[in-house]
């Protein structure tokens, strides 16, 4: 079962500083709860939605929270109906690629013609000539070079690729084909909210070593006649975080690497999408174990 509490606000200034005192109050009394998704309402007004899955009943409480610059005042107050999402901030989001980027390309356009309720407003890469950064520069997308390196001597240190995020007031990051390890402080800076799309279904063929074809070329040596592409929460390992969506795309008996790789790549783009989707639309919600799970948005009683 699910319980969700809301907390309204009325905020003279910017959003930040009370997202930051909602956050720090929520994660003295329950860790859990220390992530609420932010809303903006109108000009002066947020809510703050928190989402979680308690073992007993279904409960539902909203509490009011008056902000008028430093001073605050919280509430209890009546419950509100679930599902009027239509004032859903639009979620601000960086792609980080190494490669050819089609699914940074995917989401782009998903976010262009309206079915992602966000935009891509920076590229991260470690590779300057990269396909991905050359058509975010043909778009206009600011392309930011990361981590510094020998052959990448103008690339950012950590601290200041947390910074960078920050100012370009990133909600999400989003890793497609990014062959770096992130640092902590990234996982630190943005708990929860940084994704990868990885092409094997984990935790099988995962972890170092396993990317590009070595995923393909061992998924078929192994015998295994499904595959397909998972998208999880990053954590400080590869490919080891939360599993948020998988998709099965069968093994055929006589696939080359490179077929199964088109295969699943088809269904990565389509995946990507759904789920970057679903994220802007705050429909991620956590079960009470700690597997994160979409609600669906066609039936908000469903999730999967
Ligand atoms: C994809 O197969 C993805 O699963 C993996 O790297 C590849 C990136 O492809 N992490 P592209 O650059 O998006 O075309």
């Amino acid at each position: 079962m699910e319980s969700q509490s809301l907390f309204s606000g009325y905020c003279s200034n910017s959003i930040t500083p009370l997202y930051k005192k909602i956050q720090n109050r929520l994660s003295s009394s329950s860790p859990s709860l220390a992530y609420p998704s932010c809303f903006i309402r109108s000009k002066h007004r947020v809510s703050f939605k928190l989402q979680h899955f308690p073992a007993s009943e279904r409960m539902r409480s909203v509490r009011r929270l008056e902000c008028t610059n430093s001073v605050e005042k919280v509430s209890n107050v009546v419950s509100e109906k679930e599902g009027s999402q239509s004032w859903v901030k639009r979620k601000r989001l960086a792609v980080f690629v190494s490669g050819g980027g089609s699914n940074f390309r995917s989401i782009n356009q998903a976010c262009i013609e309206g079915s992602v309720n966000g935009d891509v407003v920076v590229l991260v890469t470690n590779k300057h000539a990269c396909g991905g950064a050359q058509y975010a520069s043909d778009k206009g997308i600011p392309v930011i070079l990361f981590p510094k390196t020998k052959d990448e001597p103008g690339g950012l240190s950590s601290d200041d690729l947390v910074k960078v995020l920050r100012g370009f007031e990133v909600d999400f990051i989003l890793l497609a084909g990014y062959l770096k390890l992130i640092p902590l402080e990234l996982i630190r800076a943005y708990p929860r909210s940084i994704f990868n799309i990885h092409p094997s279904l984990l935790p099988a063929f995962g972890g170092k070593g396993y990317y590009g074809m070595k995923v393909h070329k061992a998924v078929i040596a192994s015998g295994a006649r499904y595959s397909g592409p998972t998208i999880h929460f990053v954590d400080e390992q590869y490919d080891t975080g939360r599993i948020l969506a998988q998709k099965v795309v069968p093994v055929l008996a006589n696939d080359t690497a490179e077929e199964l790789a088109a295969r699943v790549l088809q269904e990565e783009h389509k995946l990507y999408v759904e789920v970057t989707a679903a994220l802007c639309e705050d429909r991620i919600v956590w079960r009470e174990d700690g597997v994160p799970l979409i609600r669906s948005k066609e039936n908000p009683e469903e999730y999967y």
